[in-house]
């Protein structure tokens, strides 16, 4: 039996720290992001300390702001605006979850769009869908560099894309529509799952259930990317069940596949607000 070709994220998120530490050299500036995290949910606490080291080992200028579970959400409003209008401040990222108290439409908003390295408000939410210059997620964003990176052609393929988030799902909908791929979104009130996901040449699980996509559902020799990264005790388990590499031709790790890439495309992201905001988009 052939086993599926490991698609490494760690590897491509090295090329990509190739190309931007060669870009951060003819720049004659610094660019600059500063992450905002509430309380200590160790995930968050884990994911922001990952990308304030990558940021600082790149070269970049990074500082985390850190505030108490209960801050209030007119104090971190108000926050943001100082930021935005920081000339010193190029990428502005809120680390989520966030507690319930903090309604995230009304922060993710407040962020100026030519600093939402994060790619979540409308206004860039608009860019991605309409085929405009913006800044668009990181996971997304990942997802289809890693693809690209391994030569896996999306034009004119069915993909289908397991899980509807805003984060996720349906900006790598987006993207792949303007890579010319034909997505379906699929999600857990999908009529006849298991036949959809089966339909996919490649498929994308982000739905963060350990292990949910087991071998039967996956077409023989699609390409499969694994963007689950679930806690169960000491382990991080995937979406997709281990079994599935033997009919898959392609497949992502967890951890080392899509999770590298979301931090390396974050760093892409920074730059690319800081150049967005000095000189426009490109003509
Ligand atoms: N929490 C989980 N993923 C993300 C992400 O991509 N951005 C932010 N800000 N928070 C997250």
């Amino acid at each position: 039996m052939t086993r599926a070709r490991i698609l490494s994220g760690r590897e491509v998120a090295e090329a990509v720290y190739g190309e931007l530490r060669k870009r951060l050299q003819a720049l004659p500036f610094v660019p600059s992001l500063r992450v905002i995290r509430l309380g200590e949910n160790p995930a968050s606490v884990s994911y922001v300390r990952l990308k304030e080291r990558r940021a600082r080992e790149l070269g970049l200028r990074s500082q985390v702001e850190a505030y108490p579970e209960d801050y209030p959400e007119e104090a971190l409003l108000e926050r943001i605006g100082v930021l935005n209008r920081d000339e010193g401040v190029d990428g502005i990222l809120v680390q989520l979850p966030l507690p319930p108290h903090i309604r995230v439409e009304r922060v993710l908003e407040a962020i100026s769009p030519q600093k939402d390295v994060d790619g979540f408000h409308p206004v860039n939410v608009g860019r991605l869908w309409s085929g405009g210059e913006g800044l668009f997620p990181c996971t997304p964003l990942g997802v289809v560099r890693l693809l690209r990176h391994y030569g896996v052609d999306l034009r004119g393929k069915e993909v289908v894309v397991l899980g509807r988030s805003n984060i996720v799902g349906k900006p790598l909908a987006a993207l792949l529509l303007r890579e010319d791929a034909t997505p379906t979104l699929a999600h857990s009130k999908t009529a006849s799952l298991p036949e959809v996901v089966r339909r996919a040449e490649v498929l994308v699980v982000a739905v963060g259930r350990p292990h949910l996509v087991r071998k039967e559902w996956v077409r023989p020799g699609a390409v499969v990317v694994d963007v689950g990264v679930n806690r169960v005790g000491e382990r991080l388990l995937g979406d997709v069940h281990p079994e599935v590499a033997e009919v898959a031709s392609a497949l992502t790790p967890v951890p080392g596949g899509v999770g590298p890439m979301t931090v390396a495309m974050l760093m892409a992201n920074t730059v690319k607000a800081a150049l967005l905001r000095r000189h426009g988009p490109p003509r």
